[in-house]
């Protein structure tokens, strides 16, 4: 399985405001590629921290892309998605990753995977996203979910668009928050792909080497 991360960031590295609202920081070229993206990949991931604060759709608008929309998945250990969020309709499948229970909630599916350190784990969640025969697989954010992606050594790719924006702020969160790494060993390395110009920003992609 292909995984592969997308973000947008303001030039200073923060994907929100510090309230942690959503805050448009693609151009609209970008919104385009985001949604072509959405439409080649098997499924989209999220945490449920993005859920919380953007209450996201998760599916593929027609003005920029046409295509099936992708599975949904949310990674929410203790089951807090809002039954009214907009990932239950339905619109596109959804399954939960949680520690609780299988079942179902809403329109989405739920599946139980162990805890590791106090999150679902992530090699449940994709050995379970393989064995449904999902390809590529887009993990769309939050900074938590990121970091633990690269930290883990998850993603293949890292694509993020820097918006023509600065932001700030000691809160806002940022590509990849979580702990962050303790040590130099620790650190994430990226192999550089492209930086395209899109609008007003700047697309950098870059692989993960295996
Ligand atoms: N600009 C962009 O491209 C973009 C895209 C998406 C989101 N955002 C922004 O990102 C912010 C949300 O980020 P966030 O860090 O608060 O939330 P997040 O990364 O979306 O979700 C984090 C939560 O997911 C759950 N989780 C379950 N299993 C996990 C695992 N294995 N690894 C990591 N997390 C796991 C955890 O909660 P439990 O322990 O309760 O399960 C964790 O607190 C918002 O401000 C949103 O606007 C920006």
């Amino acid at each position: 399985m292909r995984v592969i991360i997308n973000c947008a960031a303001s030039v200073d590295g923060k994907i929100a405001l510090p309230s942690r609202k959503q805050t448009r920081i693609s151009s609209e070229d970008d919104i385009a590629r985001v949604h072509r993206l959405r439409a080649e990949a098997d499924a989209i991931l999220v945490g449920v921290g993005t859920i919380l604060s953007d209450d996201p759709k998760l599916t593929v608008k027609e003005k920029y892309a046409r295509g099936k929309n992708p599975l949904r998945v949310v990674l929410d250990t203790h089951l807090r998605t809002p039954e009214g969020a907009m990932v239950l309709n339905d619109m596109a499948p959804t399954l939960i990753f949680n520690s609780l229970k299988d079942g179902s909630y809403g329109n989405a599916e739920l599946f139980r995977c162990p805890e590791n350190n106090g999150h679902v784990d992530l090699n449940c969640v994709l050995s379970e996203l393989e064995r449904r025969g999902i390809g590529t697989l887009m993990v769309e954010g939050g900074s938590t979910v990121i970091w633990e992606f690269l930290r883990q050594g998850k993603a293949d790719e890292l694509n993020i668009f820097l918006g023509d924006m600065v932001i700030g702020g000691r809160d806002s969160p940022t590509v990849a928050d979580g702990r962050g790494a303790q040590s130099i060993e620790d650190i994430v390395k990226l192999e550089f792909i492209e930086a395209r110009r899109m609008g007003g920003g700047v697309l950098l992609r870059y692989r993960l080497p295996s």
